[in-house]
């Protein structure tokens, strides 16, 4: 049972989420702040827009390519890769339907002033996120060398929403799993 305000939650490989989840705030992210329309669960939506905003003033540009993403919709992303590029490659970078924490409202994908979210980590944007998201609740969710942890390789783009945890998570250099273990 998830409880609403649970912004830990913790979907990965091995914890899914009820196919017809549907979080009970998503909000619309500012057009400002996205490509089209995206959406977050309502307090990942605030802060989110307070950090692309305080990114705009120091010339940054931060927007949300990919936020809230339905279990049918990830289900097409996963066979799209696995048709793509087989299901091992597949298993590296893309999540199961119900294994996608972008299920939850709480993650999302950005891009930087080179509009290329594969190539983020080219940005200026990238280097400031790093180091500030956390102010702002969030985490790099796949971080380098934490691959035989949280199942992904690197994916410098997928911020995830965790409330207060952020700062401590940052400063040790953790994954969720082993902040949550
Ligand atoms: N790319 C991440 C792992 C997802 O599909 O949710
Ligand atoms: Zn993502």
């Amino acid at each position: 049972m998830i409880k609403n305000n649970d912004y830990l939650i913790l979907i990965n490989k091995v914890h899914e989420l009820a196919y017809n989840y549907v979080p009970h705030d998503l909000k619309r992210v500012s057009s400002k702040y996205a490509a089209e329309n995206k959406y977050l669960r309502k307090k990942a939506k605030k802060k989110f827009e307070k950090l692309c905003s305080k990114a705009y003033k120091k010339g940054y540009r931060i927007k949300a390519i990919s936020a809230y993403r339905d279990y049918e919709y990830q289900k097409e992303l996963f066979q799209q890769y696995v048709k793509e590029k087989g299901s091992a490659y597949a298993l590296t970078c893309s999540a199961k339907p119900g294994h996608s924490e972008h299920q939850t409202g709480l993650a999302v994908d950005v891009e930087g002033s080179n509009n290329d979210y594969n190539n983020f980590i080219d940005t200026k944007e990238y280097i400031w996120l790093k180091d500030n998201a956390h102010k702002y609740g969030f985490i790099l969710r796949y971080p380098l060398n934490k691959e035989h942890i949280t199942g992904y390789k690197f994916e410098p783009w997928h911020y995830r929403f965790v409330g207060k945890a952020a700062k401590k998570i940052y400063k040790n250099k953790l994954t969720l799993e082993e902040y949550l273990k």
